[in-house]
């Protein structure tokens, strides 16, 4: 939640290299330089207790589940939904079976978009999408609304890179059935009034889903308190496997929506006459699931829970501040997305040099960043550059890392000019 972000001034207690020592990929080099890791916003690391239960699961454990009555497959479901369990109390939701597992959070937008919109959008409705969404948030819409011949509406962004929630407000109507938002903003690191969104969009009588891929990595999230109807995010982002993600939705929502996909573990009776369908979550989960993705993800939600939250969004914010700093002290160098609520993302371009090229002259230093687009091609025409060098840090980064990114950069601005 929003308030989970500490102000930067704060002291933080946060013990930045124990947490280092339980991610062993830290300590190994790139291109003959210690790794600076800087690329959290695309995949986010694994501490030690992720991978040994991926491995433990592997040796001791693998089996099928809800298939068997022997005794793998029913400790592999055990695990499985204890999983779920996890997950579920994490995010605070009222019960194990509103959180569906998935691939991730596009999986997770595109089954709302399919079951949802295909059930409830008629020709001339709306869906309210923002300039600032990722690809992911975007074209499952306009697919959708293509088919339902539904319109696709937008919230336009400030320079700063804020929502404009007067043009959001004047886009809300009685034909908006659905409004779908980034909590945070992957290229900006915008961190936005979901309360207030989700609020005005049930005053006209509009549904919420939130898009919360780059939001739990930096925060803690309370569904019910937020009073989203959907809220999707990945296990990779939040130090967990990769190919997992999260779905969760209000019941009366999910009971009403058909399935996603048919296959198998969905039915409860299969006839050539007709099929009926399983309960929750099952309806949604067709096929043999990532079952170790969900497994290693309950993992990672234990180690991640078991830090101090308020210590660490401190020390994030603190990376933040002194990062923004720092970068901006560099001639030519401009920072792409100024919102006043940010979490630890920093976008920005050096005039005159493609993002790539700075990129490439950063990994030859060992700091790992994304550069382009970072899928969001609307928000990158909407200021008119082709992309930018985006550093997104994680909890377990620290000033060090951020001092190596700015000599790092200093270096490749000497290179290229
Ligand atoms: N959506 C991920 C990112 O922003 C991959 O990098």
């Amino acid at each position: 939640m929003q308030q989970a972000i500490a102000p930067a001034t704060k002291t933080t207690h946060f013990d930045v290299e124990r947490v280092r020592a339980y991610f062993p990929i830290l300590s190994r080099e790139v291109n003959g330089c210690p790794l600076v890791y800087l690329d959290n916003g695309a995949t986010a690391q694994k501490p030690r207790q992720v991978i040994e239960t991926v491995d433990r699961y592997y040796r001791d454990q693998n089996a099928n589940i809800h298939r068997g009555v022997h005794h793998l497959s029913q400790r592999a479901t055990s695990a499985y939904e204890a999983a779920r369990e996890t997950v579920a109390a994490w995010i605070n939701a009222p019960a194990s079976h509103q959180v569906l597992f998935n691939r991730g959070t596009t999986d997770g937008i595109n089954l709302v978009a399919s079951s949802w919109g295909r059930t409830n959008l008629r020709p001339g409705d709306e869906v309210i999408v923002s300039t600032m969404e990722h690809h992911s948030n975007i074209v499952p819409w306009q697919m959708i609304c293509e088919e339902r011949e539904a319109k696709l509406r937008v919230i336009p962004v400030s320079d700063k890179g804020e929502l404009d929630m007067a043009a959001y407000a004047d886009l809300l109507g009685e034909r908006t059935r659905l409004v779908a938002v980034t909590h945070v903003s992957n290229t900006l690191g915008t961190v936005n009034p979901v309360r207030e969104i989700i609020d005005q969009a049930h005053a006209a009588g509009a549904r919420v889903l939130l898009d919360g891929a780059q939001a739990l990595p930096h925060m803690r999230i309370d569904v019910q308190a937020l009073g989203a109807d959907f809220y999707a995010f990945s296990g990779h982002k939040l130090f967990g496997p990769t190919g997992v993600g999260i779905l969760y939705g209000r019941e009366e929502l999910l009971d009403a929506m058909p399935p996603y996909q048919g296959g198998g573990d969905m039915i409860e009776r299969v006839t050539f006459e007709k099929t009926t369908y399983n309960t929750l979550p099952h309806k949604f989960e067709a096929g043999t699931p990532n079952i170790v993705g969900g497994i290693g993800l309950a993992a990672a939600v234990d180690y991640v829970a078991a830090l101090d939250q308020e210590a660490l969004a401190a020390h994030e914010q603190d990376l933040l501040h002194y990062a923004t700093g720092a970068l901006e002290s560099i001639p030519g160098l401009g920072i792409v997305g100024t919102a006043a609520r940010k979490a630890s993302v920093i976008s920005f371009n050096i005039a005159g040099q493609h993002p790539f090229d700075v990129g490439t002259l950063l990994d030859q230093q060992g700091v790992a960043v994304r550069t382009g687009h970072h899928c969001t091609q609307p928000l990158m025409d909407r200021y008119g550059i082709p992309g930018t060098v985006r550093a997104s840090f994680a909890f377990y980064n620290n000033r060090a890392d951020v001092d190596a990114l700015v000599d790092a950069t200093r270096r490749a601005v000497d290179m290229l000019s």
